[in-house]
């Protein structure tokens, strides 16, 4: 076995359903008194409904969230934090929310509490990012991690079929890159292989049935293990080219990420080792095929050009990618990264 570094960020889990009527529980061994509620504007009714038990400890409801955290509207909650005199966060949705409670984490260290009703992992994550004039800076930093999270799947009924799997793939591309990141380990690996398996089995039961909570819980276990994945390892070409695509061609980013990930893994197939373990995971023989096979059953669109990327900015994303050296197992390079991008255009099976 090769030598490793493994690092566990200390936080603290709740997880089943039912479980965020610890919410007010969990709000008080924070020792917060007043706490800033962050929400999407469609969610903000369920949002308070949620948090309601907390009582007079909510000071204040910021309920603009969109998606991409943009530094001006980040800049807006957190001015919000800071007059209401917040002494922690409660972010109740899906990464988006989440994104906009680490941004107010980032520069005021006020401690998160994080519900996640999506699959994005994000709640595990020291990852930030923030968008600025059509780029996404994005940055690690310990403050940001949630100190606390309920991970509650009666929450995630209502997240639409369409919606849940292409979070859900969002998640299980955490866990492909943590198999074949430059700092992996054989705990990482063991996570995300299991996260890999958890959200392949229950993302096709959510389809069918929305209300299956145990389909539910089952998804939401595996987004957990794949935001536990990303948060101790490295990203690799995957996430760079969803970052490119996300934040300066403005692609919803689970989609991208489900698009993205089956010719990523097929640009990345010389890491043996990885795809035996994908391949183990899914319970069939060839990684990238086996992930489009997956999203067609998922129905979720496997074309970019179906989700508003021009076939004339392809170049230019390439461009981008290949220009920022990072640690991947295939060498990243204009030529090889540029026909990826066009199959992923064009939706053909890898
Ligand atoms: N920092 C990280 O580690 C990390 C990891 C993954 C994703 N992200 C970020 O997260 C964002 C994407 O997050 P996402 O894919 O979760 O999407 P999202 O948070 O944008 O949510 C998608 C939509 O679903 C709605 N929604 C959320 N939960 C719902 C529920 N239970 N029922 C009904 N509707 C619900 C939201 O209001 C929103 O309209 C991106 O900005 C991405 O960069 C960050």
């Amino acid at each position: 076995m090769n030598p490793f570094v493994y690092n566990a960020p200390a936080m603290r889990v709740v997880f089943g359903a039912g479980s965020v009527a610890e919410l007010a529980k969990e709000v008080d061994r924070l020792g917060a008194k007043r706490a800033l509620l962050l929400a999407t504007p469609g969610r903000t009714a369920m949002v308070k409904s949620v948090a309601d038990p907390l009582g007079i400890r909510v000071a204040g409801v910021f309920d603009r969230v969109v998606m991409h955290t943009p530094l001006q509207l980040a800049e807006e909650a957190r001015r919000l934090a800071a007059s209401v005199q917040a002494d922690c966060c409660v972010v109740v949705g899906g990464g988006s929310t989440i994104g906009f409670g680490k941004a107010i984490a980032l520069t005021s260290a006020l401690p998160l509490l994080a519900v996640p009703t999506t699959y994005s992992g994000s709640e595990m994550t020291t990852i930030w990012g923030i968008s600025e004039g059509g780029a996404k800076k994005t940055g690690r930093d310990p403050k940001v991690l949630p100190k606390t999270v309920i991970y509650d799947p009666a929450l995630t009924l209502d997240l639409p079929p369409h919606v849940s799997a292409a979070s859900g793939m969002n998640a299980m591309a955490h866990c492909v890159e943590a198999l074949y990141a430059h700092d992996g380990n054989p705990i990482v690996s063991m996570m995300a292989e299991e996260g890999i398996r958890a959200l392949a089995c229950a993302l096709p039961r959510v389809m069918e049935n929305p209300k299956d909570i145990d389909a539910r819980s089952d998804a939401l276990y595996g987004a957990w293990l794949a935001g536990c994945t990303i948060s101790t390892t490295s990203i690799a070409l995957h996430h760079k080219l969803c970052h490119v695509l996300g934040g300066s061609f403005n692609l919803p980013h689970a989609e991208t990420h489900s698009i993205v990930l089956p010719h990523a893994v097929r640009y990345n197939e010389s890491a043996a080792e990885a795809m035996r373990r994908i391949e183990r995971a899914l319970g069939k023989r060839d990684a990238a095929a086996a992930i489009y096979d997956l999203e067609k059953k998922l129905r979720l669109p496997l074309r970019l050009a179906d989700i508003g990327m021009k076939e004339q900015d392809l170049e230019r994303a390439a461009r981008i990618a290949a220009d920022a050296p990072y640690p991947n197992p295939r060498k990243v390079e204009y030529a090889p990264v540029l026909e990826l991008l066009r199959h992923a255009y064009e939706g053909v099976r890898p």
